[in-house]
């Protein structure tokens, strides 16, 4: 069958993912596409979606039929830019880059952080208690990302203040070319000419992160022209992912008052929680995969050249697979999620970002008995999931 005809014969949906209605409140819309089939043509992006558990983790762990160095954007132009970064390779050439990035971030190399973290949970929960009222998206979810974690990348002073903003804009640009997209290209372009220009050896922090890939560069590890791609790799999810994660959580215990006790009442369960908030607010909702051959995905042929938009955060409440998937329940235990992805690509921070959550809550469960919430404004983005405001009371 020509490529054309397979597409043909495939489930399809005008469901548009990507309107502000579904971007606010996917949930209704990823069940649609579930249902609609494992993969689901959308013609007004002419990509398939893959929606159910089964499809995205089948597609995140195939690396040779559902390729990234083709890009894992859903659009030609951040899938040039980015090209060649740890995100958009395979094989060995994927593992030399994943192997300098992911050292410091190793269970025992982080050991050192730990410390500082927990420290710094406890005196930022501390200060925001004593207050009373505060903004858990500004002043509670963006502390330790933005002090502990910034410091630990070791980023030129002048760019490590803009590193939100561009991690932001970057995101929105993985998204298809929609209004959001072009709005955020231009800041993008600041953000590469800062990796390239100003993030060279002498200029980052003795010790860093930043300087470790200088070092392998040297060493002969990775190839001197992957460098600034490479701060890309850092900058871009190390901060908003983890921030916007740390501000649903908030959302969700402050919504399911019952399952705070729970967690207050054993801390044990704490880990468990964090996983269950990633499960049902994935920070990183989609990104996408080209198709490298023929491939059928139980029961639906993708073309070879086709590209799949792999919905983690619809295969995190696919009914099929996670019961009473709406329910947060921090009993679940959902360690096989897919909120840091699967697979070759699974996410090289997750052990801080899981690190820098637990602090928080922790600090949190032992001074805080209820959070009441006076103002919720989500974060409207391609990609991301979070608040950009979310206005607390704690008692
Ligand atoms: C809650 C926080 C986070 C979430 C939800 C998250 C999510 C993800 C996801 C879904 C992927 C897989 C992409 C794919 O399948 O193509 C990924 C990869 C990655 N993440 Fe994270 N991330 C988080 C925190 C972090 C942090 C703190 C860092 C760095 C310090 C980081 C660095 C990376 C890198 C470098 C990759 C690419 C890995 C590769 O291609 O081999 N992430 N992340």
């Amino acid at each position: 069958m020509q490529n054309g005809s397979l597409i043909d014969s495939a489930p399809w949906s005008n469901y548009d993912p990507y309107s502000d209605d579904a971007l606010l409140n996917p949930w209704p819309g990823y069940r649609e596409l579930r249902n609609a089939g494992p993969a689901v043509w959308l013609p007004e992006y002419e990509m398939f979606a893959l929606a159910r558990y089964e499809s995205v983790r089948r597609a995140l762990e195939d690396w040779e039929t559902f390729p990234s160095r083709y890009g894992v954007m859903m659009n030609d132009d951040m899938n040039e830019v980015l090209r060649g970064n740890t995100l958009c390779t395979d094989g060995p050439e994927h593992s030399a880059l994943r192997n300098v990035l992911i050292r410091p971030l190793m269970p025992r190399a982080l050991r050192d952080a730990r410390e500082r973290i927990t420290a710094e949970a406890g005196s930022v929960v501390d200060r925001l208690v004593a207050q009373g009222t505060f903004d858990a998206a500004s002043e509670l979810a963006n502390h330790l990302p933005v002090t502990v974690v910034s410091e630990l990348i070791g980023l030129p002073e002048a760019g490590r203040e803009r590193m939100l903003e561009w991690a932001e804009e970057m995101f929105n640009c993985f998204g298809p070319m929609n209004d959001r997209t072009t709005h955020s290209f231009p800041v993008l372009k600041e953000m590469m000419a800062y990796a390239t220009n100003e993030a060279v050896p002498g200029r980052v922090k003795p010790g860093s992160w930043a300087e470790g890939i200088h070092d392998a560069v040297e060493r002969g590890e990775v190839p001197a022209e992957a460098c600034p791609v490479m701060m890309i790799d850092y900058m871009g999810p190390s901060l908003d992912t983890t921030i916007f994660a740390i501000s649903s959580a908030v959302y969700l215990f402050a919504t399911n008052p019952d399952q705070w006790d729970l967690v207050r009442e054993d801390p044990r369960l704490m880990a468990s929680a964090m996983s269950e908030v990633l499960r049902m607010e994935s920070p990183i909702q989609d990104f996408s995969r080209y198709v490298a051959r023929d491939v059928d995905i139980d029961g639906v042929v993708l073309p070879a050249g086709s590209r799949a938009i792999v919905f983690y955060g619809s295969g995190n409440r696919d009914e099929r697979k996670f019961p009473d998937p709406d329910r947060f329940d921090v009993r679940r235990c959902p360690g096989d999620h897919l909120a840091f992805g699967a697979g070759p690509h699974a996410c090289v921070g997750m052990n801080l970002a899981r690190m820098e959550m637990l602090a928080l809550f922790t600090a949190l469960a032992e001074r805080v008995q209820r959070f009441e919430i006076l103002e919720a404004e989500p974060v409207l983005h391609n990609i991301l999931r979070g608040f950009r405001t979310l206005r607390v009371t704690v008692s």
